[in-house]
C-alpha cells in the first residue's frame, strides 16, 4: 500500500509533537533564544535532586564551599547541585579532578561571590577558585581575587583557573587587575558572563567559546605599556584550541589590545562583538613574543563600535569571511550540543 500524507497530516503531527514536547531530549538546548537561561532551566535540564546547600548563617549543611566540595564521593557520575545561598565565601575553593558532575548554583552574580586574595608568579598557586574535574557547572557566582597586587607586574591574581573538560559558567562574574581568568585547557563555554581585568585577562590554551560576555577593560596603574585582553597559547596546527568571543561586548577605561600570541598557533576570534574604542587601533600585539607571526590566527569578524574599525590593524591580523568564520561560531566548535545543558544560539 502506498502511504499518503497529506500536509494536514504532518500539521496534526507537529501539534501532537509539540503539545507532547517529544522534539525535546532530555538535554536539548532550549528553542526561543529570548528565554533567558536560568538556574531552574539549568536544574531541569540536569534532572537531580541531590542537592547540598550551602549558607554563611549554618542553618543549612554547610558554611564553607570547600567543605560541600569534599563532601561529594570521589568518582561521582551523577549531576549534584551545590546550592550557595547569598553571601561573601572568603575562601579559596579547589574542585579536585575526580569530583565530576558538580553543579555550583549561586543566587546571581552580585549575590553570591567567592572571594581570595593570594598573589603569586605562579597563576595556579593565586587562583581564588580552581576546578580540575571535567563535567562541571557554575551559576550565578562572582570569582574575584583582590590581592593587593602593588605595582609588581609579576604579582599575578588569578581569580578563576579552568583545567577540565565540558565546563561551562553561566551567569557568572571574574574580577581581579592581572591575569583574572586563567583558562586552562578543555573545552569550555561562558554564556553571559563579565570579565574584567587589564593585563592578558583570559590567558592559557583553552578551547573555548565566550558567548554574550561583557569584558571590561581596567586602567593599569603600572607599566606603561598597553596591556592585552587575552593571550592565547596554541603550540601546533593540531591543537583544537582558540577564544572564540561571540556578540557580546568590550569597553573600559585605558588602552588595550585584543590579543598577544604565547605561542606560534594561537588563535583568537571576535565575532559581532562590540568593540569600544578602548581598543587599539592596532588592535593585536607580538609584546613579549619573538616567534613567528605567520601562522597566528588572530581574527575579527563583523565586528561593529569605534573599536572595530581596522584600519591600523597590524598586517599579521586578518578579517574574516563568513566562509572562514564558519567552523568556529556555533557550540559544534565545542561540540556542546552533546554535553551543555543549555546555551544561547
Ligand atoms: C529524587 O528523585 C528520585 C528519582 O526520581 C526519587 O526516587 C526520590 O524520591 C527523589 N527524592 C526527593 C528528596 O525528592
Ligand atoms: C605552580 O604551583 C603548582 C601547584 O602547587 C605546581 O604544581 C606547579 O609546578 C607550579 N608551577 C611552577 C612553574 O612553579
Ligand atoms: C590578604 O588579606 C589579608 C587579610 O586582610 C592580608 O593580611 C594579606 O596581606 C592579604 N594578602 C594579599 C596578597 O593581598
Ligand atoms: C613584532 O613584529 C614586528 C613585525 O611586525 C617586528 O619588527 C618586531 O621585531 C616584533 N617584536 C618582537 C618583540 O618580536
Amino acid at each position: 500500500m502506498k502511504l499518503m500524507l497529506h500536509s494536514s497530516h504532518f500539521f496534526i503531527l507537529f501539534i501532537f509533537l509539540f503539545l507532547f514536547n517529544i522534539f525535546e531530549p532530555c538535554f536539548a538546548h532550549y528553542r526561543d533564544h529570548k528565554d533567558l537561561i536560568d538556574a531552574p532551566l539549568l536544574t531541569s535540564k540536569l534532572s537531580t535532586n541531590r542537592t547540598i546547600i550551602v549558607s554563611q548563617q549554618g542553618k543549612d549543611h554547610f558554611t564553607s564551599i570547600q567543605d560541600a566540595i569534599n563532601s561529594v564521593s570521589d568518582d561521582n557520575s551523577k549531576w549534584i547541585i551545590i546550592h550557595l545561598r547569598p553571601g561573601v565565601y572568603r575562601e579559596k575553593v579547589i574542585v579536585p579532578k575526580n569530583k565530576q558532575y558538580i553543579f555550583l548554583r549561586g543566587n546571581g552574580k552580585g549575590r553570591t561571590s567567592i572571594i581570595w586574595n593570594a598573589s603569586s608568579t605562579n597563576n595556579t598557586l593565586s587562583a581564588t577558585f580552581t576546578n580540575y574535574a571535567d563535567n562541571f557547572i557554575a551559576f550565578g557566582i562572582s570569582f574575584k581575587n583582590d590581592a593587593s597586587i602593588g605595582k609588581s607586574p609579576f604579582r599575578q591574581a588569578v581569580a578563576a583557573m579552568v583545567a577540565g573538560d565540558k565546563v561551562a559558567f553561566y551567569h557568572c562574574a571574574f574580577y581581579s587587575k592581572h591575569n583574572t581568568l586563567f583558562d586552562y585547557k578543555g573545552r569550555h563555554y561562558y554564556e553571559i558572563n563579565y570579565i574584567q581585568g587589564n593585563i592578558d585577562f583570559i590567558f592559557g590554551r583553552g578551547q573555548s567559546i565566550f558567548q554574550n560576555c561583557e569584558i571590561f577593560v581596567l586602567e593599569d596603574d603600572r607599566a606603561k605599556i598597553h596591556g592585552s585582553i587575552t593571550a592565547h597559547h596554541r603550540k601546533s596546527p593540531d591543537d583544537e584550541s582558540a577564544f572564540i568571543f561571540l556578540k557580546g561586548r568590550v569597553y573600559g577605561v585605558g588602552e588595550v589590545y585584543l590579543g598577544r600570541p604565547r605561542s606560534p598557533y594561537s588563535r583568537v576570534i571576535f565575532s559581532r562583538t562590540y568593540l569600544s574604542k578602548t581598543i587599539t587601533s592596532q588592535g593585536w600585539t607580538n609584546w613579549s613574543y619573538d616567534g613567528p607571526l605567520k601562522n597566528i590566527i588572530y581574527g575579527e569578524h563583523k565586528c561593529s563600535g569605534p573599536g572595530a574599525n581596522h584600519y591600523g590593524r597590524v598586517p599579521w591580523s586578518l578579517q574574516l569571511s563568513d566562509e572562514e568564520a564558519a567552523p568556529f561560531l556555533t557550540v559544534d566548535y565545542i561540540s556542546g550540543k552533546q554535553w551543555l545543558p543549555a546555551y544561547y544560539y
